[in-house]
């Protein structure tokens, strides 16, 4: 019940965000945003810690360990796939402040960026960051500490600042 209706002012506050049966959300430490895009969470997700906010799409049984910042803009979405286990104090927003011309200030040149697709069945390690636009395919590991800058293959592992590849799940 008490679940319900934190889900119905969630609701009222951003009518786009959906979620799927049986939740596990820690209503006192997660923090939806209201004024990004729309939310949609499947069904069986955990979700502990951390700020929440859209365009986002997460599939079925996605973890997400606390504390977590993801999701995306109005412009720019982030996909989570099904089965993924996201750990703690991952990034995962596809918007980053524009930067390249000296003649006016950063906080002059606003914001960039592109979608993020992290696919099912991924493991993305504690302190990850994940670049705007950077696909992670199916089954892929991202190391602790990681900074992924570019696509990652399926099934891939792939460690370090930025991320290579040292292998892949048998
Ligand atoms: C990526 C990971 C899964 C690899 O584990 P593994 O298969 O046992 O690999 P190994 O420990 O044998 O390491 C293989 C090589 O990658 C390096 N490596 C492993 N993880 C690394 C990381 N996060 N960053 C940089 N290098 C890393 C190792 O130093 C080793 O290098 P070497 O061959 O030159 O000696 C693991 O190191 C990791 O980062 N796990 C995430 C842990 C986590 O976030 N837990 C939170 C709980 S949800």
């Amino acid at each position: 019940m008490y679940v319900r209706c934190k889900i119905w002012l969630i609701r009222l506050r951003n009518p786009g965000f959906t979620i799927g049966c049986r939740p596990r959300i820690d209503f006192s430490r997660v923090r939806f945003s209201t004024w990004t895009g729309p939310i949609t969470i499947g069904d069986d997700c955990g979700i502990y810690d951390g700020q929440i906010q859209g365009t986002l799409i997460i599939g079925d049984r996605v973890n997400l360990i606390s504390p977590c910042r993801i999701g995306g803009s109005s412009l720019h979405k982030v996909t989570i796939g099904s089965d993924t286990w996201i750990a703690p104090n991952a990034y995962i927003v596809p918007t980053t402040h524009a930067y390249k011309r000296r003649d006016i200030t950063i906080s002059e040149q606003g914001t960039c960026g592109a979608d993020i697709v992290i696919g099912e069945d991924c493991w993305i390690g504690i302190n990850a960051v994940i670049s705007p636009g950077v696909t992670i395919g199916r089954g892929a590991v991202i190391g602790a500490n990681s900074v992924v800058t570019k696509d990652i293959p399926e099934y891939a592992i792939a460690v370090g600042a930025p991320a290579k590849v040292i292998g892949y799940r048998e």
